[in-house]
């Protein structure tokens, strides 16, 4: 692009003038505080408070206390049947029982552990509980409660039904605060987040000054951010001696909270269950006249039936190998010869979609009432299922059945559905993933279909490989899933998969800080000023391998956001602050510096959704075919763009849903490209990346080379070579060797690639390595922006041909571009 270089020129000083400012502001640490100030709270909880003179808070103290005091409205209700019923409900939960014992715990212990069945109470009274006793106590007008949650749409839900519970409008004492949403107003005292947002708050606030309290909820789940948090508070709590610290969890492993904490005292809510009736696959076969074949399907025992004694797939995983192992050892004499057949047929690497759907038939058919609860993988299953089950003739009737779904990315209103109780006469069935298993209570769950297994994201050190595979899930996690009927009557539970099965599965299922990159936590650790990194994390709970820790350090140093000596750049601290992986992070400041905003904001949207592109497998060829019309320029990412901004036209004139239909697009991850665009375009605002004339930064958005530039630097050293073998692509990678590109991706259909090089966002490892998507990129590109120097011994070759390419080749005006920048950026790390 002729003239770029200046135009990036200008830019860079803009940049830099702005950063000046920033740095000379009176802030003494050098992050400016704005996404705070926008993405936190202006009042409420994480309201920064100088030193208030006393006088002031003690009248602060009575406004406060009558603003508790109740409206008519609100006492009006209290006694009212619905308030006194309400009441009434939570008296009867096990957890507001133990009031005084956790009242009188937190009153003498800094760190206390409160755990408890799930369903027990914990998460709506034990916060409602501290606040109604700080209401009444001397705190009262400072009081601060933050109640974190692993996940957002439990931070909504919650405080929804805890702002119900008091009669109070979400937003007076009690509100919520995730990504992209929240509602709090001047009084809110109990705030509910997710971890990830106090996380950022200690970012600016690292004493939580103003914080009485922090209650962490489900623990148990061990999270990165929670484990993470759990250690921060750790070392923050003797320097804030009047902070408590609250750790909820189920009851599954408290013990290891306790010890962590120097034997913090652990409360213990007795819970109330009923049996439930527990299935496994043997048994469920044993009281059916159905029985499995080899393809997985289920027949009918009066039919025709022909019986193949072959043991379909081996299994590879190492758990596998274990469930594999019992499943050979097994003993099932005691059960029918059909029975036994069945099981030798039971093929333990897929869901049996028709097993499943027999049951839910036969329990439709029951009179007992209750809503069923079927744990699934993943959306794509569910949403697999859920296709097959509105085509049946019962499950499909929504006069009598209300079939539904959970998982993490469901909107507000879809999640009310599932709370909501149904007419007598329909059956509520859920279809979730094992977000159902822990944070979210359906009540009227009788009947539970356990599937055995959850997507598990892990992560081969060796090869820096994430990877994302349903797995076996865990003893705990089963006996979780099971316990979650039974808890108002008696249940029942259906494990799809035998005992001996469910005996080889693994205690408990590792924490996340042990099977995933660490390079987001590791910012996290620089930018919260926690001393060395490999320090910091010998300290947590359970330290990751020292492999997993390097790698991320070595990233982290590739791609510039940390120096030689293991600080914080510049570009770090920026990443720091932009609530996404730091390579899409550094997609976003690329594409504001370089001028192509727009089309860099929907990749990077894009890239946080789930893939906008359908391909229901009955119409591969078809949604193939849709989407390879926005596939020239080799780039599913720029194939991306063009859908959007058709969309973006066809929504204006109101036919959105109409252009997805036609291109095999979801309307829901379009909305919600949207809306991400919306929040980084805020989030770059907040940081000064950008000013608000957002269209300055848009000159060089139709120009697809500088696209790809951006593209290039925030991937890389996602990147594979490409080399054209007998009409098709070869690709290798440094860490795999051979990989293979995803179906779905344009350049899977296209062996023309004109350049030798793809960068990609992601890959999988499923058997083989497998790119999900990709952009080509040409050697200039990649050695301007791709971080120049380690591409690598073994592509020594490759870098004196690119040393030439660049003496002989390059146009003047990229090469005086790259000085530039290269100067500039050599400036700003200073
Ligand atoms: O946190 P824990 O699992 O111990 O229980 P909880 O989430 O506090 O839920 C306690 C009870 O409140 C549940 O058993 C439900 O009966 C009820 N609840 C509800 O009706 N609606 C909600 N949105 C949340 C909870
Ligand atoms: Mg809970």
């Amino acid at each position: 692009s002729p003239g770029l270089h200046g135009r990036v020129d200008d830019h860079l000083g803009t940049y830099l003038s702005q950063k000046t400012k920033i740095m000379n502001g009176s802030q003494d640490n050098m992050f400016p505080t704005a996404i705070i100030n926008d993405s936190v709270a202006n009042n409420g909880p994480f309201e920064q408070k100088d030193s208030f003179p006393k006088q002031k808070a003690v009248s602060d103290n009575a406004l406060w206390r009558r603003s508790m005091k109740l409206s008519m409205e609100q006492q009006a209700w209290q006694k009212s049947s619905e308030g006194q019923k309400m009441l009434e409900f939570r008296r009867s939960l096990p957890a507001y029982k133990e009031k005084d014992a956790i009242v009188n715990s937190i009153s003498k212990n800094q760190v206390v552990i409160i755990s408890g069945e799930t369903g027990c109470g914990k998460t709506t009274q034990v916060p409602q509980i501290i606040l109604e006793s700080e209401i009444n106590s001397i705190r009262g007008a400072t009081c601060s409660i933050i109640c974190t949650q692993p996940r957002r749409i439990s931070a909504m839900s919650i405080s929804e039904r805890v702002a119900t519970e008091r009669g109070e409008k979400l937003g007076e004492n009690v509100g919520y605060k995730v990504r992209l949403e929240g509602v709090k107003g001047r009084n809110t005292r109990l705030l509910f987040c997710t971890s990830g947002i106090l996380l950022r708050r200690l970012l600016v606030d690292r004493d939580l000054k103003d914080v009485t309290h922090v209650i962490m909820d489900e623990v148990h789940e061990r999270g990165i951010d929670e484990d993470f948090l759990l250690t921060v508070m750790k070392e923050l709590l003797p320097f804030r001696p009047e902070l408590r610290l609250v750790l909820m969890s189920a009851t599954i492993n408290a013990e290891i909270f306790s010890s962590y904490f120097n034997g913090a005292p652990v409360i213990q809510i007795p819970g109330v269950t009923h049996p439930v009736d527990t299935y496994f696959l043997e048994n469920i076969l044993e009281s059916t006249r159905y029985r499995l074949t080899a393809d997985n399907q289920i027949d009918d025992y009066g039919q025709v039936w022909k019986f193949n004694k072959q043991i379909p797939n081996k299994r590879k995983s190492q758990i596998a190998s274990a469930v594999e192992e019992a499943l050979v050892s097994a003993d099932f004499s005691e059960y029918s010869q059909q029975t036994q057949d069945s099981l030798l047929c039971w093929n333990p690497d897929s869901i049996n979609f028709n097993l499943i759907e027999y049951l839910l038939c036969n329990l439709c058919e029951k009179d007992k009432p209750g809503a069923i609860l079927v744990f699934m993988t993943g959306w794509d299953d569910i949403s697999a299922l859920k296709e097959k089950l509105q085509a049946h003739s019962v499950l499909g009737d929504p006069n009598k059945v209300l079939l539904l779904t959970c998982h993490g990315s469901m909107s507000s209103a879809e999640q009310r559905l599932i709370f909501e109780k149904v007419d007598g006469g329909v059956r509520k069935i859920v279809l979730a993933t094992n977000i159902a298993e822990t944070s979210i209570t359906i009540d009227d769950l009788v009947f539970v279909i356990d599937c055995g297994k959850a997507k598990e994201a892990s992560y081969d050190a060796l090869n820096n490989t994430p990877c994302l595979l349903p797995s076996w899930i865990s003893k705990v996690s089963a006996k979780q899933r099971r316990g979650r009927s039974g808890r108002a009557q008696p249940g029942e539970c259906y494990h799809l998969y035998p005992r001996c099965v469910f005996d080889a599965f693994a205690d408990y299922q590792l924490p996340k800080i042990l099977r995933t990159p660490l390079q987001s936590l590791c910012l996290q650790i620089k930018s919260l000023n926690l001393g060395s990194i490999s320090g910091f994390l010998s300290r947590v709970l359970q330290s990751p391998e020292s492999l997993a820790v390097q790698n991320a350090i070595d990233y982290l140093k590739l791609i510039g956001a940390l120096d030689e000596n293991e600080n914080l750049t510049v570009l770090g601290g920026y990443l720091a602050m932009l609530p996404m992986e730091p390579k899409h992070g550094k997609m976003l400041v690329m594409g504001a510096i370089l001028n192509c905003l727009d089309p860099i904001l929907t990749i990077v949207a894009g890239l946080s959704v789930r893939d906008p592109f359908v391909s229901p497998l009955e119409m591969k060829e078809l949604a193939d075919a849709a989407k390879a019309q926005f596939s020239h320029g080799f780039s599913d990412h720029l194939a991306l763009v063009r859908a959007y901004n058709g969309w973006k036209v066809a929504e204006r004139k109101l036919a959105g849903y109409k252009y997805c239909w036609k291109n095999f697009l979801s309307p829901q991850s379009m909305k919600a490209i949207d809306s991400f665009r919306r929040e980084f375009q805020s989030v770059l605002k907040n940081i000064r990346l950008i000013d608000k004339n957002a269209s300055s930064y848009n000159t060089y958005s139709h120009d697809e080379n500088v696209v790809r530039a951006v593209i290039c630097s925030g991937l890389y050293p996602g990147i594979c070579s490409v080399v054209h073998k007998d009409n098709s692509l070869s690709l290798k990678t440094m860490e795999d060797g051979q990989v293979f590109l995803h179906s779905k991706s344009v350049n899977a259909h296209d062996s023309r690639v004109p350049y030798p090089w793809l960068v990609f966002n992601k890959k999988v490892k499923v058997n083989s390595v497998h790119l999900q998507d990709s952009t080509a990129v040409s050697d200039s590109i990649l050695f301007l922006f791709g971080g120049s120097i380690s591409i690598g011994d073994a592509q020594e070759g490759h870098m004196k041909m690119l040393g030439g390419y660049l003496e002989f080749f390059m146009e003047p005006a990229v090469a005086i571009m790259y000085q530039t920048i290269k100067r500039e950026l050599d400036e700003l790390i200073q």
